[in-house]
């Protein structure tokens, strides 16, 4: 598909993806079968997690219709710095940088439909133009389901780590991740691990973790479905305040059972992808030389 772009600048951009890729070792999808999961949730509180242990994290938001990254890290009334061809990220810490299809011209009030094209070719291009610099992690939040954009980033990022999928125990009970899980395999997209998020619930003035649904339904279909599960996350009120509040969950607390649930799952998707690279799942792009951060 041309994007409306002549083929050699569909070759120069090509060339300018693949040169930005080169200086980011690990990119990381973040899916789900269905909306309101808690991937945006978990897409930033990995991304925080992640740049707090030291290493350098981009967050990227292709959520084009409803974009919930900028918001939860409160970025939500900026915009982007650059030139005609470079996009800035925005800087969230030291060490993360994050940049989303939301914060170009979105408006909550506009319902804009975007075609196909359109949305593959901005990606396409954040991929090509925003300075993201080198990076150790580039987390990408999606929108629900196996549409263009999941398409796009597993068809364009030659270098992708796998994916993070995400899940609820009521959707796990009919299998709808099954489908992200589908599409994974379908396009050699490794699954770092299976997410069971809002299973059982925290009390508020306990910290006791009750389970309401029946429980372990993740573990188990991670396993009939052969993928690596990476934990449970249970529903906790906090994660909505903070997620309103513009912080991740992750920076204002770093112990309870949502945290301490959060951090054994980001333990759980380095240890995967570690053991991807020792038995050679992941080609690991080499850095190219000539490659030069513009920040
Ligand atoms: N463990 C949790 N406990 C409490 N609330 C949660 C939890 N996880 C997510 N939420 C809340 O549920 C809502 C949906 O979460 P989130 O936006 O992360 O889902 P999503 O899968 O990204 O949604 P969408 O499909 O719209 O992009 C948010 O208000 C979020 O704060
Ligand atoms: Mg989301
Ligand atoms: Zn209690």
């Amino acid at each position: 598909m041309s994007h409306g772009q002549t083929p050699a600048e569909q070759a120069a951009q090509d060339k300018r993806i693949k040169l930005q890729l080169s200086a980011i070792k690990y990119p990381v999808l973040v899916m789900s079968g269905k909306g309101g999961v808690g991937k945006s949730t978990v897409a930033v509180n990995l991304a925080w997690s992640l740049s707090q242990r030291g290493f350098k994290v981009g967050i990227m938001d292709i959520d084009i219709h409803g974009p919930n990254v900028p918001k939860m890290l409160g970025i939500d009334k900026l915009s982007f710095g650059g030139d005609e061809s470079r996009i800035e990220p925005v800087r969230v810490n030291d060490n993360l940088v994050a940049a989303s299809l939301g914060l170009i011209g979105y408006h909550p009030d506009q319902a804009i439909v975007w075609r196909g094209p359109i949305k593959i070719g901005l990606i396409r291009q954040f991929l090509a133009d925003v300075a993201w610099g080198e990076l150790d992690y580039l987390i990408i939040d999606t929108p629900p389901g196996t549409g263009d954009e999941s398409l796009t980033i597993a068809q364009t990022v030659h270098n992708l780590a796998g994916a993070v999928v995400v899940t609820t125990p009521q959707e796990v009970s009919v299998l709808d991740s099954r489908k992200s899980l589908d599409f994974a395999k379908k396009l050699n997209v490794h699954v770092l691990g299976l997410v069971e998020n809002m299973s059982g619930f925290v009390c508020p003035c306990c910290n006791t973790v009750t389970h309401i649904f029946s429980q372990g339904g993740g573990k188990k279909a991670a396993e009939e479905l052969a993928v690596p599960f990476a934990g449970v996350i249970p529903l906790e009120a906090g994660v909505v305040g903070a997620g309103d509040s513009g912080k991740a969950f992750l920076s204002q607390y770093q112990d309870g059972p949502v945290a301490d649930a959060m951090n054994r799952i980001v333990d759980n998707v380095l240890a995967q992808i570690a053991n991807n690279e020792k038995n050679g799942l992941y080609q690991k792009t080499t850095v190219n030389p000539d490659f030069r951060p513009e920040r």
